[in-house]
């Protein structure tokens, strides 16, 4: 395997990309991208969690109008994607069960939530939540978000990049599956608006200050904190599954709040 986790795919990938099936009629298909094939060390574990009947009805329903596949084979126009050329629109990489997008989008409306996982599950959960709450402004994107970043959105199109919570790959031989790395840091750079903020947080304590240093250390970004240091916890970042899991064991939660630069 490659240690390059944003490195182009292999012609042997580029073969099989089709072999992706639809988990649903309509629905999301299980390796969009042929991702499974890619030479490449991957940020998450592929999960099969049992999708509930209901998970399953939001994503025959709502799949064709609210999710996307990452694929990897063309641009995404978000302004056609969210009915609304002018939306701002942040990204958030591996949403869970889709709890506190759902609640940052009903606090938010005039903001687009491009939300990406692989975790079928979720996607189904965060579709239900969404057509419950009558939210507009979210759309599921299903597959890696290192390839949605890569190949489908434009140079600036973001108006923020939220990662909460991202697996925290623990055991020493697993850090280079970590996400907050320099390599996706400097791509993520490419794809924000100057101003965009990239919003941060972990349990994880060692993780967290993987992330500090690493974007502490990108001539990209500045952080928001005049110290240098963590961020308080903003209002607007409601408590996520996995962070509620974290404070029952006593965990710290540190939160990063970097600006893209504007020069
Ligand atoms: C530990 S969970 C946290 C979920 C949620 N943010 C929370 O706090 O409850 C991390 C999630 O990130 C997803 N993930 C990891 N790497 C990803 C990638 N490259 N693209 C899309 N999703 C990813 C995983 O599938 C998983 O659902």
């Amino acid at each position: 395997m490659s240690e390059n986790s944003t490195a182009p795919r292999s012609a042997e990938a580029h073969d099989h990309r089709d072999r992706g099936a639809r988990l649903f009629p309509g629905g999301p298909s299980a390796d969009p991208a042929g991702s499974h094939h890619e030479r490449r060390i991957r940020s998450f574990r592929p999960r099969r969690g049992r999708v509930t009947p209901g998970q399953e009805q939001a994503l025959r329903r709502l799949w064709p109008q609210w999710g996307l596949d990452i694929d990897g084979l063309h641009r995404i126009d978000l302004g056609r994607l969210f009915g609304d050329p002018e939306m701002p629109v942040v990204l958030e990489i591996g949403f869970g069960m889709g709890e506190a997008t759902a609640q940052m989008a009903a606090a938010d409306p005039g903001t687009g939530i491009l939300a990406a996982d692989v975790h079928t599950p979720g996607q189904g959960n965060l579709l239900a939540l969404a057509e419950r709450n009558g939210l507009t402004n979210i759309r599921v994107a299903n597959g890696d978000a290192i390839i949605l970043l890569r190949e489908m959105l434009a140079p600036s199109s973001l108006a923020g990049l939220r990662v909460y919570f991202p697996d925290p790959w623990p055991k020493k031989r697993h850090h280079k599956r970590r996400l907050i790395q320099p390599e996706f840091v400097a791509l993520a750079a490419t794809r924000l608006r100057p101003g965009a903020l990239l919003h941060c947080a972990t349990d994880w304590e060692p993780y967290a200050e993987q992330m500090l240093e690493v974007l502490s250390a990108s001539p990209d970004f500045e952080n928001t904190q005049p110290d240098g240091g963590y961020a308080p916890r903003p209002d607007f970042r409601p408590l996520t599954k996995f962070e509620g899991q974290g404070l029952d064991k006593g965990h710290v939660v540190h939160d990063l709040l970097f600006r893209r630069r504007t020069d």
